[in-house]
């Protein structure tokens, strides 16, 4: 997800510094539950060296509960569709607290298909939404392109989803850090080494230069990473692991604007390819999926695989500017949904594991976990996300890559 960082800068913080909520992770997931806990009268802390980093800086953010809808994931599903109903109260109110646009777009979504092969997957989907009770609209050809003139001619058909928006992740993080500041949110702008443990407890964690931070409640949100915090016993390390995903930034110049007027995605010869249109002119197309580990470097093959595709959908593509390559690591899960809440071990919590997620559950997760860290409990919403699911021991790889200590949350 990102370069590997120099050793941690000293904190300034007095040794033992203490808080009712220690956050370890300083992505949207740390931070929307730093900030709706501090927002619970609770003192809180976040431990990450860089936070507002992480996924987000490489995330489209597609609020797409109901276009990114797979077989065997009809619980996640209620999770999403619930944090997407929740998220135009959650970015007016987070707006409101950071004095920050968060680039939150009810501009729905249309998802395409380029030959009979998607054609039959798309209807499968919508056969799959509608038994789910959503709300999704198919389309011919014809309408699809009335909708976006920029679509390739050979567009078979679609469907058109008016309730999957966007998000701005680098926005959404930004005012987040600005949030958690102005509720009283306490940073430790380093990394953490490992847990501490007492008497079959957890009581904090340790920095890397040896600062002790002492809680009643850890929140171990630490995205990919989230399985390599230190000291933290192996069955209730949460499996979490890495899932690259490569993006891209193009800028569609004025006189092509509206390049664009929501969110256009297929799956061409396998693989998902999406177009997020942002209203300052940003057009992000993403995204790969690869299990390769700790590794974010960008390739000529990832960048020429999601160029290829986008030019297949929309043509006009490579009139554009490419302003920007990146690449980030998902946090995936075996079940592909969050892990929330309290583990088996007292005093720790779990808030990871979004995999493709992270920004859409953002608003259900702060929600989730501040009502987690004040009442022990997870709200019925939550309950089949309890990390005492996974009863196994962790299937985290040894540590021959990169430690916690040495990328972001
Ligand atoms: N949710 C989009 C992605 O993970 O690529």
């Amino acid at each position: 997800m990102h370069p590997r960082t120099p050793p941690a800068r000293p904190s300034t913080t007095p040794p033992s510094a203490t808080s009712d909520v220690l956050v370890v992770g300083g992505g949207v997931i740390g931070l929307v539950t730093a900030w709706r806990a501090a927002q619970r009268g609770l003192s809180v802390a976040v431990v990450d060296p860089e936070p507002g980093g992480g996924a987000a800086q490489v995330a489209a953010g597609m609020l797409a509960a109901v276009t990114e809808l797979h077989y065997g994931e009809q619980t996640l599903l209620g999770l999403n569709v619930e944090s997407a109903r929740r998220y135009p109260a959650f970015a007016a109110e987070l707006t409101e607290a950071s004095g920050q646009d968060l680039g939150y777009r009810a501009c729905g979504t249309l998802a395409v298909a380029l030959d009979s092969d998607d054609r039959a997957h798309l209807r499968e989907l919508h056969a799959l939404q509608r038994r789910s009770g959503l709300e999704s609209e198919w389309l011919s050809g014809r309408e699809c392109r009335r909708l976006e003139p920029m679509l390739a001619p050979g567009v078979r058909g679609g469907l058109r989803v008016d309730g999957d928006h966007q998000v701005d992740p680098r926005r959404l993080a930004a005012a987040l850090v600005v949030a958690c500041e102005r509720a009283g949110v306490t940073f430790h702008r380093a990394w953490a080494e490992r847990l501490s443990v007492v008497r079959d407890r957890a009581r904090g964690v340790v920095l890397a230069d040896g600062t002790e931070l002492g809680t009643d409640r850890t929140v171990l949100a630490g995205g990919s990473l989230s399985g390599r915090l230190g000291g933290v016993p192996q069955d209730v390390l949460p499996p979490v692991r890495p899932v690259k995903g490569q993006v891209l930034r193009l800028t569609v110049p004025k006189p092509y604007a509206p390049f664009l007027s929501r969110t256009v995605r297929a799956v061409v010869r396998g693989s998902h390819v999406y177009l997020v249109p942002r209203e300052n002119g940003e057009l992000v197309v993403g995204a790969t999926s690869e299990e390769l580990g700790w590794d974010t470097t960008v390739t000529a093959g990832g960048v020429y695989e999601l160029l290829r595709d986008a030019h297949e959908l929309v043509p006009g593509i490579t009139e554009l500017p490419l302003t920007e390559t990146c690449a980030g690591l998902r946090p995936g899960s075996p079940d592909n949904a969050p892990l929330l809440g309290p583990t088996r071990l007292a005093g720790l919590h779990l808030a990871t594991g979004h995999h493709r997620n992270g920004v859409l559950l953002t608003p259900l997760t702060g929600d989730v976990m501040a009502h987690a860290l004040t009442t022990g409990e997870l709200p019925d919403v939550a309950r089949p996300f309890t990390p005492r699911r996974f009863t196994a021991p962790s299937p985290v790889p040894p540590p021959t890559t990169p430690h916690f200590t040495e990328q972001h949350a």
